[in-house]
């Protein structure tokens, strides 16, 4: 009781110096657990953290045009058979001898697609139904068939989403995968602050957090031991991916090869970039360094720049398909990558105590991004696929990238074969 009463005092104090007060709105009206929930969720939270990063995120972020320059890139549809099969011979041998793990990034909240319960468990209209942790369960055993191995499956869940999750997997028996090569981590959040720059509450008892972005998964791999884990089983090649994409090839013998071939230790898959007036994440070398960056950093001049042989110099789009060797991984953990501000749609508890759901993005979270641990390496290998190949998101369902047009493109690809 004295232990309460000295925790609410300095919660209190707390939210006085960074004005957080209407916190403790609803305080008188919550049973003992959630004033305990409450005051303890204050005394964890890093505020100072939370503020500087909202504070720091008011200023626009600027690059300098002529500290961009292009990356090189290859075209998988332009490879000669022979190159294709040598790289992927290369890139075969590696998987065979254990050498590969898949990261799946399941750790989103998915607010566009606004899904109640997490991503992979949303079902793909297809018949019978299948949920997307299913079918990248289905490319992960097609690879073990092919190659007679278990790859083993990491999948990064949220603190919000973790527990659903793993009663997912039991439910469905893990669909049938050696349980023993399915782990699953949780990654860390922050809170949400609020258009008056406020942080919000999720329940009059609880401060809405969310996951802090997928450029947490090097350290939550480091704080679970999931990296010693790798380590022990002497992989070296780590394959990420996001939750969503239904047809990305996710077990790429060419991808491996290629890195494995040009001595890269880190890769990614790109797509051609159609539109040049569509806002997109592209790869360029940004202060001497892989990066991804916003097209609307690139002058017209350099949107439709070519190089000698004809091949646009800054068309390659992420599409959340990165590869990493152990050893890279080793150097990112040792890193604090930047965070970056998004703005999401969040319910909230609003002043009368009533929980209010909006049409439209109501609060900032601040997220760090995989790919700004590119910045740590002087070279980066890239692979260009085809989009009606690899590219089949779900992110929101009256967007581009629905379930309807997932699933087609998902149809048209496996069931056709
Ligand atoms: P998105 O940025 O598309 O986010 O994530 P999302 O959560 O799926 O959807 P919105 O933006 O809220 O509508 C791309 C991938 O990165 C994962 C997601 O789960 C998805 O697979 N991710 C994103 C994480 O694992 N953690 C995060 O904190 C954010």
């Amino acid at each position: 009781m004295v232990d309460m009463m000295q925790n609410y005092e300095m919660a209190k104090r707390i939210l006085a110096k960074y004005k957080q007060e209407h916190l403790l709105n609803f305080y008188d009206e919550l049973n003992n657990d959630e004033k305990e929930q409450l005051i303890s969720q204050i005394c964890q939270i890093n505020f100072e953290q939370i503020f500087s990063l909202y504070e720091a995120s008011k200023k626009d972020e600027l690059i300098p045009h002529r500290s961009i320059a292009p990356l090189p890139y290859t075209i998988k549809k332009d490879l000669t058979t022979e190159e294709f099969m040598y790289y992927c011979s290369i890139g075969e041998n590696a998987i065979v001898n254990g050498k590969y793990a898949v990261v799946t990034l399941a750790g989103g909240q998915g607010t566009r697609l606004g899904y109640k319960g997490p991503k992979g468990t949303f079902e793909l209209d297809t018949e019978p139904k299948k949920s997307l942790f299913e079918i990248l369960c289905e490319h992960l055993k097609e690879a073990n068939e092919k190659y007679n191995i278990t790859i083993p499956w990491y999948i990064m869940t949220s603190i919000y989403n973790d527990e659903q999750t793993k009663k997912f997997f039991e439910e469905k028996n893990f669909f049938d995968y050696p349980k023993d090569s399915i782990y699953f981590f949780e990654q860390s959040e922050l809170p949400l602050i609020n258009l008056s720059g406020n942080l919000i509450l999720e329940e009059p008892y609880k401060i809405k957090e969310a996951s802090n972005g997928n450029g947490d998964v090097f350290l939550s791999m480091k704080r679970h031991g999931i990296l010693k884990d790798m380590k022990q089983k002497q992989i070296e090649w780590i394959f990420f991916s996001g939750v969503d994409n239904v047809i990305l090839d996710i077990v790429d013998p060419l991808l491996l090869g290629l890195t494995i071939a040009n001595n890269k230790v880190i890769a990614s898959k790109t797509l051609f970039k159609k539109n040049i007036e569509d806002k997109d994440w592209i790869f360029a070398r940004r202060d001497g360094k892989p990066a991804i960056i916003n097209s609307c950093h690139l002058t017209p001049e350099m949107k439709i720049a070519i190089d000698e042989n004809g091949h646009y110099l800054y068309r390659e789009i992420n599409l959340l398909a990165h590869l990493f060797n152990i050893s890279a991984l080793e150097k990112i953990v040792k890193v604090f990558l930047p965070y970056h501000r998004a703005f999401k749609k969040n319910t909230f508890v609003n002043e009368e105590g009533m929980k209010q759901v909006p049409e439209s993005p109501n609060t900032f979270k601040f997220e760090t991004f995989i790919f700004d641990a590119f910045s740590l390496f002087d070279e980066i290998e890239l692979l260009r696929v085809e989009e009606n190949e690899e590219f089949a998101p779900i992110k929101d369902f009256n967007g581009a990238h629905n379930p309807e047009i997932a699933k087609e493109l998902y149809e048209k690809k496996y069931c056709l074969k």
